[in-house]
């Protein structure tokens, strides 16, 4: 062959693979912004800003988390809440780690069938929308919690910022007016005549402002009574009202027993780092440390990031770590979670002695592991609208929290008079044993609903430790795929060493054992990576908008690096 023609053709070759390679490397575009003194990561900019402030001014992670999940209730209502519930993973600047759980619980009156119709079937809808899917909100409990354990600056100016917030207003984005113009119906459909502020004559519209005057008088409540402005008192009485009104299950008892509980975090290693997680009612800490595990004997650096080798290692190593999900997670107050079997490393290595990268394992032959305790059911998929902020301070302490109403809006009960929504989080229970809830999967006994217990949640706030050092302090919303997210989070900064924006903008892969078919972004899988794995035996399809991860990581010279997720409006402030 001529030279120039060896030219041209060796050119035509390249030329696919210049292509494939622009498309789904990870986003080499990616601009990695850097703080000397903190960093505040979250769903909105407003919320970003409010913790910065409190940052600048003196407080610390935890005050600026308090304040934060306070400010996100008024300018993130669809996840941001004081009617929901979350998780606080902490880790000081010294090494103390800790994890609080402000999960909502069931309330007293609810029973394991109260979602079942005469005929044993599962009314549809029932768990998700309206008065009866609604637990007994946690998230004020947890605040108080842990600003009486952490906090530096006093509780009132915490509430502040948000207090301003709801009563001044502040200009939605274009992704809010979208979001509250296509739950227009469910909130007349779910609420009695009155008030609403998420709804107003004709369409919102970007640059809108969204004024919030009775969470303004519920938040100055919490500011100047504490707990006692939320769970009694007027807050208590109006949603009590709502209860009498929507027949839901909420008394009064319920609201003054609810208390948020300090659990020991789920901790791991993963090469070399300490991995700082939730445990359950968590499934997060637990299923995240078991990927890990189950991943780090192979070289994953080496079979490529996103290559078919990696997709299938991490496609069978979720396979089976959803399926234990679906049997052993619940929460531990009410059932025995068998954590430390789970966690084994023998367990966890003869879990993957049947993996081959011949072909994919059918989800139909991988049942949960076995540890002798009966298996009686498989797990729920949970809601996509959640919300997760990562916060460091001067000195290095770090909060991750990953707080939640389930779906977005959660139950649309908004509690007039009060100004806030409902969670809809009930659903996040197992209605019945093996019946697919909304988002296709089932769940069973570990999970089923009993008075005062926990629903079973997939969020994991992680916090990652190098070298005895703050390493990443990383989360996300995303139902079922937030551990999936959390994983790859990980895995792109420890084993493909992008920087935290890069990590977050690179394209994600969702598995979860049922349904058996793995969900990739179309900007994480390229055309030929697509047909190997389907030759190889797995059900591919394209998802849009895995996740909205929030994280920060800490480089070798102290710097924070900050990833905002562009999927959504997600904002990092730093100094
Ligand atoms: N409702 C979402 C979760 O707890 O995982």
């Amino acid at each position: 062959m001529k030279p120039y023609k060896l030219k041209y053709y060796l050119l035509a070759l390249l030329l696919p693979a210049l292509l494939i390679s622009f498309v789904v490397s990870p986003n080499n575009q990616s601009k990695e912004i850097e703080f000397k003194n903190g960093a505040v990561v979250t769903a909105h900019g407003e919320a970003s800003k409010v913790g910065l402030a409190i940052l600048k001014d003196g407080g610390n992670a935890v005050d600026a988390a308090v304040a934060v999940q306070f400010a996100l209730t008024v300018v993130y209502p669809n996840a941001g809440n004081i009617g929901g519930g979350g998780f606080m993973v902490y880790r000081s600047a010294k090494g103390e780690v800790n994890a609080l759980d402000f999960r909502e619980t069931a309330p007293a009156a609810a029973s394991k069938d109260m979602y079942l119709d005469a005929q044993g079937n599962v009314i549809q809808n029932l768990s998700i929308y309206g008065h009866l899917s609604a637990g007994v909100p946690g998230s004020v409990d947890g605040m108080i919690k842990a600003h009486a354990k952490y906090g530096k600056l006093k509780w009132a100016v915490l509430l502040e910022p948000a207090i301003q917030l709801a009563r001044k207003g502040f200009k939605i984005t274009s992704m809010q007016a979208r979001e509250m113009n296509k739950h227009r119906s469910d909130f007349i459909k779910y609420n009695q005549p009155g008030h609403n502020y998420l709804l107003k004559e004709g369409d919102w519209q970007e640059g809108d402002l969204l004024v919030q005057e009775d969470l303004a008088k519920t938040l100055e409540l919490i500011r100047d009574k504490g707990r006692a402005g939320f769970y009694e008192g007027i807050t208590a009485e109006n949603i009590i009202k709502e209860m009498q009104f929507g027949k839901g299950l909420i008394s009064r008892e319920d609201l003054k027993n609810y208390k948020s509980i300090w659990r020991k975090p789920i901790t791991g290693q993963y090469r070399g780092c300490k991995v700082i997680s939730m445990p359950p009612p968590s499934s997060g800490g637990v299923c995240l440390l078991q990927l890990l595990k189950m991943v780090e004997p192979y070289d994953l650096k080496n079979m490529g990031w996103n290559s078919v080798k990696s997709i299938q290692l991490i496609t069978e190593a979720e396979r089976r770590v959803y399926a234990d999900r679906s049997a052993y997670l619940g929460d531990p107050d009410f059932y025995k979670v068998p954590v430390e079997e789970m966690l084994d490393k023998t367990y966890l290595k003869n879990r993957m002695a049947d993996f081959s990268f011949e072909k994919a394992t059918p989800s139909s032959m991988v049942k949960p592991g076995n540890f002798g305790i009966p298996n009686k059911g498989m797990p729920k998929k949970e809601s996509e609208q959640t919300t997760h902020f990562s916060i460091v301070d001067k000195e290095g302490n770090a909060v991750a929290i990953t707080t939640t109403l389930n779906n977005s809006y959660g139950s649309h009960v908004f509690v007039q008079g009060s100004g806030f929504l409902l969670n809809d989080e009930m659903d996040d229970f197992s209605a019945k044993p093996g019946v697919p809830n909304l988002y296709g999967v089932t769940g069973g006994e570990a999970n089923s609903i009993q008075p005062g217990k926990r629903m079973l949640s997939s969020m994991t706030p992680t916090i990652v430790e190098k070298d005895g050092h703050l390493f990443m302090v990383v989360g996300t919303p995303g139902g079922s795929t937030i551990i999936t997210t959390v994983f790859q989070t990980i895995i792109n900064v420890v084993d493909y060493n992008m920087g935290m924006q890069q990590a977050i903008d690179a394209g994600r892969v969702h598995f979860q054992w049922l349904p058996d078919v793995v969900q990739y972004e179309e900007i994480g899988v390229d055309s030929t990576t697509n047909f190997q794995l389907k030759q190889k035996g797995y059900a591919t399809e394209v998802r849009n908008g895995i996740g909205r991860t929030d994280a920060i990581l800490r480089t070798p010279s102290g710097l924070y690096q900050t990833g905002a997720d562009k999927r959504g409006d997600d904002n990092a402030q730093g100094w």
